[in-house]
């Protein structure tokens, strides 16, 4: 495992310089459908990437954002997140990370976000704890929703959906010390396990922004759940991640939205 953790540190690191070298000179911008941003250093750091991983481990399968699936249903899979933050970068806004992990026969076991503006490596392994640099990181002691800081997410295509996340949003506003909305999933993951956001949540994430992330959120000691409390399915990707602490208190106000929300709809 410590050849692999090498390597992944090495392939995170490597593109995370080149988000900085190209940061404010994005060449082209493309659209994934109305408002999802794609640039072309999403794709060249996804290159770098998957270059690295490939010349040592050239048998496992991948799920990376801008190339899709591929292998041969091998039992570890990479999953891969060149740019998380595109609409920030495409802005020069500089919160943004690349995210991996690496997972065996659909459990995580590795997970790297490198955050290239801070210099900043968050990881975990499995049964290993949770790191930022060789500094062991836990999340925080707040045991109050009205005591926390935290963060949440908008995905592109839900901004007019009957399903947005606008009353959760403005509902936790009022019940928290606030709500940040950083724009880089992955990194509001490692925020919440490194203890400067008691919790974070959002919906319909994909799997490589949350891959990496969720490990390192519970091998820091926090609790990673679908928004109502049940298991956390990444290719659903409904996300709450906090402290432990206060998620019943977040669960019970978010579920609160979702029933009521299941009620109001017209029936069939
Ligand atoms: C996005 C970021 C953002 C989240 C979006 C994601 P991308 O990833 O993680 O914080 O709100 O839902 O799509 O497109 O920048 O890799
Ligand atoms: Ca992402
Ligand atoms: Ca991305």
């Amino acid at each position: 495992m410590d050849r692999i953790r090498e390597v992944t540190f090495k392939a995170a690191r490597e593109a995370g310089s080149l988000l900085r070298q190209r940061l404010g000179k994005v060449r082209s911008i493309d659209y994934k459908g109305a408002f999802n941003l794609v640039t072309d250093v999403d794709k060249a750091s996804e290159g770098l990437i998957l270059d690295i991983l490939g010349a040592e481990f050239p048998d496992y399968d991948v799920l990376a954002e801008e190339g899709g699936a591929s292998g041969g249903g091998q039992e570890r899979r990479w999953l891969i997140d060149p740019l998380d933050g595109t609409t920030n970068y495409a802005h020069a806004y500089p919160l943004f990370c690349v995210s991996i992990g690496l997972e065996e026969r659909g459990k995580m076991i590795l997970g790297v976000v490198f955050n290239p503006v801070s210099d900043e490596l968050f990881w975990a392994e499995a049964g290993k704890g949770a790191w930022l640099h060789e500094e062991q990181i836990r999340v925080s002691g707040i045991t109050t929703l009205s005591a926390s800081l935290l963060s949440t997410g908008f995905p592109p295509d839900t901004r007019k959906a009957l399903d947005d996340n606008m009353t959760q949003f403005s509902l936790l506003t009022d019940l928290s010390h606030g709500v940040r909305r950083d724009g880089s999933a992955a990194l509001d993951l490692c925020f919440v396990a490194c203890g400067r956001f008691d919790g974070f949540w959002e919906k319909k994430l994909s799997a490589w922004d949350t891959a990496a992330g969720s490990l390192i959120v519970t091998e820091a000691g926090g609790k990673v759940t679908n928004l109502t409390g049940g298991p956390f399915d990444m290719s659903s990707g409904h996300i709450l991640a906090t402290n432990g602490l206060i998620h019943d208190e977040v669960t019970a106000h978010l579920s609160r939205v979702e029933s009521e929300r299941a009620a109001a709809r017209p029936r069939p």
